[in-house]
């Protein structure tokens, strides 16, 4: 565990790294249940990779974290707040990097990302551009400011999200499936990024993927959610020789054309 508080680049403030606490976390739609009492912590300044085949319930959990969902029962708590209270976004600047990216075509990428600290007035218009500029520059995306995110690639678009949350200075950074739909070779520049944001800012980081390499790469922590259970929750380096079968098939698919998995499944 790594607690730590850091000088944020772009400010002058002290800001500690935040822990999230989820506890006996619930939620039903209707008949449909999805998390059920859901137990885990994520210390400050950890990297925590939640895994889960799709439809577990991940991305519902981040939603809790950042208050887009309430709990059915159970709670969710921010730096020991209530994840759900209106007061708990304003003390604490949490950023949720969504899978789609959410990037607004019709600006540009440098009016992108001013524009939460534009709505917020959190500078003048100098001291935005500022934070802007600095925040492309560690993606390495100052190319791109003029351009529509329309123009850009998909590993692009996902760095420009990325930089977007970082223009907030956020002490809680949650990504969602943040390299779906990559190569392989930008999936490993992305688990890069994930983990040198959270070196330079200390920001406790929660990650929402399917992958093993990423898991592997940059982990503290591991938990796995299936059928809405965290069916396990360790090191990441446990997942290496899993003793669940579940979670080694989870991990380790192999092919089985005997046996074949879709005559199984439901309709
Ligand atoms: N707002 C909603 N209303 C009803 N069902 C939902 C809603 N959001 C998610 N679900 C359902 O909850 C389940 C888990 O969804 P989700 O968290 O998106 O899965 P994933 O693990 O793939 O991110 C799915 O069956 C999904 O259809
Ligand atoms: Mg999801």
């Amino acid at each position: 565990m790594t607690c730590s508080s850091t000088r944020s680049p772009f400010s002058q403030v002290e800001t500690p790294a935040v822990g999230v606490s989820i506890e006996k976390l619930s939620k039903d739609f209707g008949r449909l249940k999805v998390l059920k009492e859901v137990t885990f912590a994520v210390e400050p300044g950890e990297i925590f990779v939640l895994m889960g085949p799709s439809g577990s319930g991940k991305s519902v959990l981040l939603k809790h974290i950042v208050g887009l969902e309430l709990p059915t029962s159970g709670r969710v708590t921010v730096d020991g707040k209530d994840a759900a209270a209106e007061e708990t976004r304003e003390q604490v600047r949490m950023a949720l990097v969504f899978q789609s990216g959410a990037l607004f075509n019709s600006l540009s990428v440098y009016d992108n990302l001013a524009l939460y600290p534009r709505e917020h007035r959190v500078a003048n218009e100098a001291g935005i551009r500022e934070k802007v500029m600095h925040a492309l520059q560690i993606l390495s995306l100052e190319g791109t400011a003029r351009k529509s995110p329309s123009e850009l690639s998909g590993g692009m678009k996902k760095r420009v999200a990325i930089a977007r949350a970082l223009v907030m200075e956020p002490q809680l950074m949650l990504y969602d499936e943040p390299t779906s739909e990559l190569d392989p070779v930008m999936s490993a520049t992305i688990s890069e990024i994930i983990a040198t944001v959270k070196e330079d800012y200390h920001v406790t980081t929660i990650v929402v993927s399917h992958e093993r390499e990423l898991a592997f790469g940059i982990a503290d922590r591991v938990g796995i959610l299936m059928g809405g259970a965290l069916i396990s929750l360790g090191p990441a380096a446990e997942l290496r020789s899993p003793q669940d079968p579940r979670v080694a098939e989870f991990l380790n698919p192999k092919i089985d054309l005997q046996h074949p998995r879709f005559k199984n499944l439901e309709t």
